[in-house]
């Protein structure tokens, strides 16, 4: 594959990250771990650890200006985390193949990116620039049911449902609380089904890699939050949709000129028409891109981005084909304080369980489910059908029992 003894960045040790990372050891890489977390699980598996923000481009920078002169880096990536700018930044100063520091802000600034597919007529919901308390209420009026997000946030971190029944000032200042940058965008809420898609892309075209459901069930429960809880894949809109998707998708990737690597996209369907709520430049997060797409449709989407990001050729999957049905869904808990967990062991787990994690303590005192970094736990599992693999995940979430002491003074068993 002619990647053999070349040396790859990877931008992220978490646990997310590690199959990625293990991968990349498999095609006979040598790996470099960049994280800001010293004690990152991925270090333990990478050659060599470099220790730098990796939302911070130019920490990254400068940890690579210590590093220069030792072993030649080749190419550089994310995997499972959201750090595009600063992979932009790193190709630029180690002259490597990536997306350009302007593809890089605009994938991860969502108000210069709708105005980006704007100006291409990609289709998507209405939006605003949002400064002011003022400027809300009126826009409220206007779009009715409606989305407020920071605009350079990730994770769902301020992103709540309003509408003319809003606390205005609360909202403002509760989404402001996650921008960086000082900037809140308002959205339309367009209310179809919600899809996630995953392409390579190889010079300005997409390859659908694959197609989820997402699961937002519980909106009612973390209204007004916006938290997903899991999904499945294959869609059940695809195949019959992925010709559109593609063709969104191809659309999407020229606007922001994404040339080669990967398109994430965030879709909703409104009347069978895929509609474009976000993408990202980079591959999923939640063992999508590293365990889901592997298992349902055979494709080893991690090693062909690793080879893209070497500038090396690759051959993308030209139609997308599932093999079995893949479901996750994760652990919701409290709020309250956490009195007793109990769950299966890890070598007591049915074999189609391939991921299983459960991250709550005796002791934890837990808030409101507000966004996706508050999720206290992920199972993801397979099977020969839709129903069998969600049958199989509610299970396992099912499984892990969680005695809480409620803030209310109250006792419940939440699991
Ligand atoms: N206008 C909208 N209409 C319908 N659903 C929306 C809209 N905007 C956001 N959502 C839903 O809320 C989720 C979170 O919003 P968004 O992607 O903008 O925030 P984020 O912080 O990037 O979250 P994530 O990391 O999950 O992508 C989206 O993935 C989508 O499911
Ligand atoms: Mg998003």
């Amino acid at each position: 594959m002619g990647a053999v003894n070349k040396t790859i960045l990877v931008l992220s040790g978490g646990k997310e990250a590690i199959e990625g990372i293990r991968i990349a050891k498999g095609m006979d890489l040598k790996v470099i771990v960049c994280d800001g977390d010293r004690n990152a699980p991925g270090r333990a598996l990478a050659d060599e650890f470099l220790h730098a923000n990796i939302y911070d481009p130019g920490a990254v920078e400068s940890a690579l200006a210590k590093y220069r002169g030792k072993r030649k880096i080749n190419g550089v990536i994310t995997i499972a985390s959201d750090a595009v700018r600063a992979v932009a930044a790193a190709a630029e100063y180690l002259g490597l193949p990536g997306i350009s520091k302007e593809t890089a802000f605009l994938a991860t600034e969502k108000l210069e990116m709708k105005k980006r597919f704007k100006a291409a007529s990609v289709p998507g919901p209405h939006f605003a620039e949002i400064g002011s308390k003022k400027k809300l209420r009126r826009q409220i009026c206007i779009f009715g049911q409606a989305v407020l997000k920071p605009v350079d946030s990730r994770g769902a971190r301020g992103v709540l449902r309003v509408d003319e029944n809003t606390d205005i000032d609360w909202a403002f200042d509760y989404s402001m609380n996650f921008s960086q940058s000082g900037k809140l965008i308002l959205e339309e809420w367009f209310p179809g089904p919600q899809i996630s898609t995953e392409s390579l892309v190889v010079d300005g075209k997409s390859y659908l890699c694959g197609v989820a459901d997402r699961n937002y069930s519980r909106l009612d429960e973390t209204f007004p939050h916006v938290v997903e809880d899991g999904g499945e894949t294959p869609s059940r809109y695809s195949p019959a949709i992925d010709r559109k998707l593609t063709k969104l998708l191809d659309r999407a990737a020229q606007s922001l000129d994404i040339r080669n690597g990967v398109i994430k996209g965030d879709i909703v369907l409104r009347d069978g028409e895929p509609n474009i709520i976000e993408v990202a430049a980079r591959l999923s997060g939640g063992f999508f891109s590293t365990f889901t797409i592997p298992l349902v449709y055979k494709i080893n989407i991690v090693e062909q981005a690793i080879l893209l990001a070497l500038g090396e050729k690759i051959m993308p999957p030209l139609i997308l084909k599932a093999h079995c049905h893949q479901a996750n869904r994760f652990l919701f808990v409290g709020p309250g304080t956490v009195k007793k967990v109990a769950f299966p062991s890890q070598d007591s787990l049915p074999r189609f369980v391939k991921y299983f994690e459960v991250n709550v303590s005796e002791g934890d005192v837990i808030s409101r489910l507000e966004n996706h970094t508050m999720r206290r736990g992920s199972v993801l599992v397979i099977g020969k059908s839709r129903e069998q693999s969600v049958e199989r995940a509610e299970r396992m979430v099912r499984s892990i029992k969680v005695e809480i002491n409620c803030k209310s003074g109250g006792r419940s068993e939440c699991r």
